[in-house]
């Protein structure tokens, strides 16, 4: 059997499964439950613990064809003043119940397109933020970086306020598939970004990729490739583009037929893995390349390494606190999902200081299997030994797991270190195999394709 065809039978191709960017889901979040539990939450944050801070900017000046993100386009800066004042307000509603002492160990700026905001405006912002939040020494403060929407004043003021790493979005650089994303954006222009970064000092630069993409060949993706590794990037996400027109409206621009097969999708995602580990990048995770030295590759290499809503990370805060529309708070009681849409997120602070909606407060059952997914997604294994360790009063029911992961899976665990090792061949099987751990769902169609 080949190793496609093997993938094959396990349903790669045909499933739809969660990303585990979070245990539950957060489309398994409870309606009001955000609300209900936000104060209280914030209340209990120890006092003098870790925090990371998330900030969701969602606005674009141009959609892409292709994104699945919570944004949305606007030609003027206005809705984005008027945004950023009430955000404003949530970070003081929100630090007032926060308690003393309290390190802001990484800051990150996502969206959409956070460089959207003039200088004037993310100075303001800034200033605010680390007003409300006393930054750690070792503080990672990242900011997802369009660009095309990269004004060197702006960016100037981002390393003013000591930005550490900078997250670019390339996709790919071949004009027709640009074209169909509706995404134009030249090298020159990314590497001119990447230049001025670097000649501010700042240290690493990481670069998103897809790889799935409408006219993608094995040709012009390989001179994608070539060029983005010409950058010199610290870190590389490389995704599978998701195309879910049922959730993200502008994605019917892409006609289907313009989409490659999965046979030429899957060799797409092998062939950038080969480039990058022959370039001497290490594999992390199921989409993520670091150089040895970056930090995620150290963090993989320790057993640090996490999920968080970015994906791969080595944030190990046990606290992280959202601002914006849609942001998702996680506390060690569970999740908080701020109102989706921003005009709902507006009139909640407007009427009260604080936008909790959704959300999910941990049972006693979800804590093991979260841990399990995490190690699965980010370990490729199910250590037994470890897990019994962390949780000695559900030694049965971890037994279990493992009983039944080896039962479904004979061909590709092999047994070691104390639990099951997924096989090196075998791990983009990783988000398929964590959903039958999943007690929240086993067929799913509101995922994308589990490659
Ligand atoms: C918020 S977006 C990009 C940030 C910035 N606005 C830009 O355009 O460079 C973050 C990343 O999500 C990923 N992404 C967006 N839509 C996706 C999709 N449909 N499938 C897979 N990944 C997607 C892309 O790699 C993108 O760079
Ligand atoms: S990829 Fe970036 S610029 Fe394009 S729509 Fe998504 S968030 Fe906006």
């Amino acid at each position: 059997m080949t190793r496609f065809e093997q993938l094959e039978k396990h349903g790669l191709f045909d499933a739809r499964v969660p990303r585990y960017t979070s245990y539950p889901p957060a489309n398994h979040f409870v309606r009001g439950a955000g609300q209900r539990h936000q104060a209280d939450w914030l209340r209990t944050v120890p006092e003098g613990s870790a925090v990371s801070v998330y900030i969701h900017i969602p606005f674009c000046k141009r959609l892409c064809y292709f994104c699945a993100c919570r944004t949305q386009g606007t030609r003027t800066m206005r809705p984005v003043e008027a945004y950023l004042a009430v955000l404003v307000q949530e970070l003081h509603a929100v630090r007032a119940l926060l308690p003393a002492g309290l390190k802001m160990a990484r800051l990150h700026l996502g969206g959409g397109t956070p460089t959207i905001l003039s200088s004037a405006a993310m100075h303001n912002v800034l200033t605010e933020v680390f007003a409300s939040f006393d930054a750690a020494d070792d503080i990672e403060f990242s900011v997802e970086i369009d660009p095309t929407e990269a004004a060197p004043a702006l960016l100037e003021i981002l390393a003013e306020f000591g930005l550490n790493r900078a997250s670019i979005g390339v996709q790919d650089f071949a004009p027709q598939v640009q074209e169909a994303i509706g995404r134009q954006q030249s090298f020159a222009q990314t590497q001119a970004v990447v230049e001025k970064l670097r000649a501010l000092g700042v240290p690493n630069i990481n670069l998103d990729l897809l790889y799935g993409l409408p006219h993608q060949t094995s040709d012009s993706f390989a001179n994608t490739l070539d060029r983005v590794l010409s950058l010199a990037p610290d870190r590389l996400a490389i995704y599978g583009y998701a195309h879910v027109p049922w959730m993200s409206k502008r994605q019917v621009m892409i006609k289907e037929d313009s989409l490659p097969d999965t046979h030429a999708r899957f060799d797409l995602a092998e062939m950038a893995a080969q480039v990058f580990t022959q370039a001497g990048y290490l594999p992390i995770g199921i989409d993520h390349f670091a150089l040895p030295s970056d930090g995620l590759a150290q963090a993989a290499k320790e057993g640090r390494l996490r999920r968080n809503f970015q994906g791969y990370t080595d944030d190990t805060a046990p606290t992280l606190i959202g601002f914006g529309a849609s942001a998702i708070s996680r506390f060690s009681q569970g999740y908080v999902q701020n109102a989706p849409a921003t005009s709902a997120y507006l009139d909640r602070i407007a009427q009260g200081g604080m936008a909790g909606h959704n959300g999910y407060a941990m049972q006693h059952a979800d804590g093991l299997v979260a841990r399990v997914i995490e190690e699965l997604m980010c370990c490729f294994m199910f250590s037994e030994d470890r897990l019994n360790a962390e949780f000695p009063n559900q030694r049965d029911t971890i037994h279990a797991i493992g009983v039944s992961l080896m039962r479904q899976f004979p061909d590709v665990f092999f047994i070691a270190h104390g639990g099951l090792q997924l096989r090196d061949d075998a791990k983009p099987l990783v988000r398929i195999i964590a959903s039958c751990v999943d007690t929240f769902v086993s067929k799913q169609t509101a995922h994308a394709s589990a490659i």
